[in-house]
């Protein structure tokens, strides 16, 4: 009986999604997905859609690439699993690291491996608290994370996440996590210009810090340009000085790269490339396997490592893992998707059409409903706004992304509709025409919404 059910059908009774807003899904149900190649998806009724978001800013190399799917199944065939604790490993994972730490800046060179973003961040502050207890410290254990942050939905890395509206009905580790402003100058910058605005931040920072106590101040956390939390590009010379300012007080700094590492912004790893600084912390996830295979991973520095890797008197190991950390298929899914990439050069392909699409999506800021149009590269998003000149926001209840998001996947495109956000992170083998696509559908959409508007009011 069952097995008559349709997929849609089935998945509307049992499966439990992530970040799904129940008052459409009960009786809306969701769109099943069939396949995908490039940066086409198709789902189960035959539609297609253009994928502007990389299925969730991940897949990186595109959709459907054979090369990497042969590889996952040779290493299937191969060695598909064993663990990796004490006495164990794999020639994958032994490999994959070591080509982590040779795109990684500075002396990152070790690699602790999980299976998506929120458990490297957790990972990354279990070995944060684990070095200082190491060295005698063990008051140092605060993070200071940001308003807006995206780190992920385990227990602490939702816990590390700054954006008010997830944490609703649900519970967050105590006292663990301080928050400072997020750098959105379009909303928190007043009257400053960037650079007085980066000065107010950095500032801010180093006050938190000593209100804390910076023998009780353990780590900082942050994206390179926030995700999630509104594709918000910091001023020009945030990370470097809110960097400096965690030297002074021994304040480690774990760079979040899950979103912006893996050629997003134009290369492999942004912090030093892009922002010019070496983290003591590197986390990375998507992108890293395109998506094809789940996989995280933290990376510390030599003196990190060099500390953690002391073997206690009261207990020589070191006892976090998972049982799939440095699983066989998610590291050679890693290794070949940059192999892919790099012959391929896909962060020059982002280099060179990164400023394209910028400007093709900055065409739409003249649109009534459009506040801002702000991103690098292929991390772009539309922030929608009732008032331009006041900046106010639709009221949530006017689901005003929503209504652009299926007017856009009426048109065949698929964009992520967050908040008041029409977010862009398309596959790096997004080319010209694509591009085009995009714009001239998100146009037509905000015409549609903007027309309805006028009609019926919000
Ligand atoms: C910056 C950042 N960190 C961490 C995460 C969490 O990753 P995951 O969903 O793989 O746990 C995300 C997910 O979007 C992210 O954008």
């Amino acid at each position: 009986m069952n097995n008559t059910r349709s997929a849609w059908q089935k998945d509307m009774d049992h499966v439990i999604h992530p970040y799904t807003n129940y008052r459409y899904f009960k009786t809306e149900g969701t769109t099943i997905f069939r396949s995908a190649k490039g940066y086409m998806i198709e789902d189960i009724d035959g539609n297609r859609y253009l994928d502007s978001m990389a299925g969730l800013w991940c897949v990186n190399i595109g959709h459907g690439n054979q090369e990497l799917a042969e590889h996952i199944g040779e290493q299937a065939r191969t060695l598909a699993y064993f663990n990796t604790f004490e006495n164990a490993g794999s020639v994958p994972a032994a490999e994959l690291a070591a080509k982590l730490a040779e795109l990684a800046p500075g002396d990152l060179n070790h690699t602790f491996f999980s299976t998506g973003g929120s458990m490297a961040n957790d990972t990354a502050i279990k070995l944060v608290h684990y070095y200082f207890n190491q060295l005698g410290m063990p008051e140092k254990k605060k993070v200071i994370s940001r308003d807006l942050g995206y780190h992920g939905s385990t227990y602490l890395a939702h816990t590390l996440t700054g954006i008010a509206f997830t944490h609703m009905g649900f519970d967050l580790a105590p006292d663990l996590v301080h928050y400072v402003s997020a750098p959105y100058h379009y909303r928190n910058g007043g009257d400053m210009s960037q650079a007085e605005f980066c000065d107010h931040l950095v500032a801010e920072l180093e006050q938190k810090i000593l209100e804390l106590g910076p023998d009780n101040v353990a780590c900082f956390i942050a994206e390179p340009i926030m995700g999630a939390g509104g594709v918000i590009v910091p001023p020009p010379g945030y990370h470097l000085r809110t960097f400096q300012v965690c030297r002074k007080y021994d304040v480690l700094y774990i760079s979040d790269e899950v979103v912006t590492a893996f050629g997003r912004l134009g290369h492999m790893v942004t912090s030093k490339d892009v922002f010019g600084f070496e983290p003591d912390l590197l986390v990375l996830a998507k992108g890293i396997s395109s998506g094809y295979v789940p996989l995280g991973a933290t990376m510390i520095s030599d003196r990190m490592h060099e500390v953690i890797s002391r073997p206690k008197p009261e207990n020589p190991s070191l006892t976090h893992g998972f049982t799939y950390s440095g699983h066989p298929l998610a590291c050679a899914a890693g290794l070949k998707n940059i192999e892919i990439m790099e012959r391929e050069d896909l962060c020059g392909h982002v280099r060179t059409w990164g400023p394209y699409f910028e400007a093709a999506l900055q065409t739409l800021a003249d649109h009534e409903l459009v506040g801002q149009v702000r991103g690098s590269h292929f991390m772009m998003c539309l922030e929608l706004v009732r008032d331009k000149e006041t900046r106010e926001h639709f009221p949530p209840e006017a689901e005003i992304t929503r209504r652009v998001y299926k007017h856009c996947k009426s048109q065949g495109l698929l964009m992520r509709p967050i908040g008041p956000l029409c977010v862009f992170s398309p596959p790096l083998i997004f080319d010209k025409e694509a591009m085009d696509q995009t714009v001239q559908i998100v146009a037509a959409s905000l015409d549609a919404v903007a027309e309805e508007i006028h009609l019926q009011g919000t």
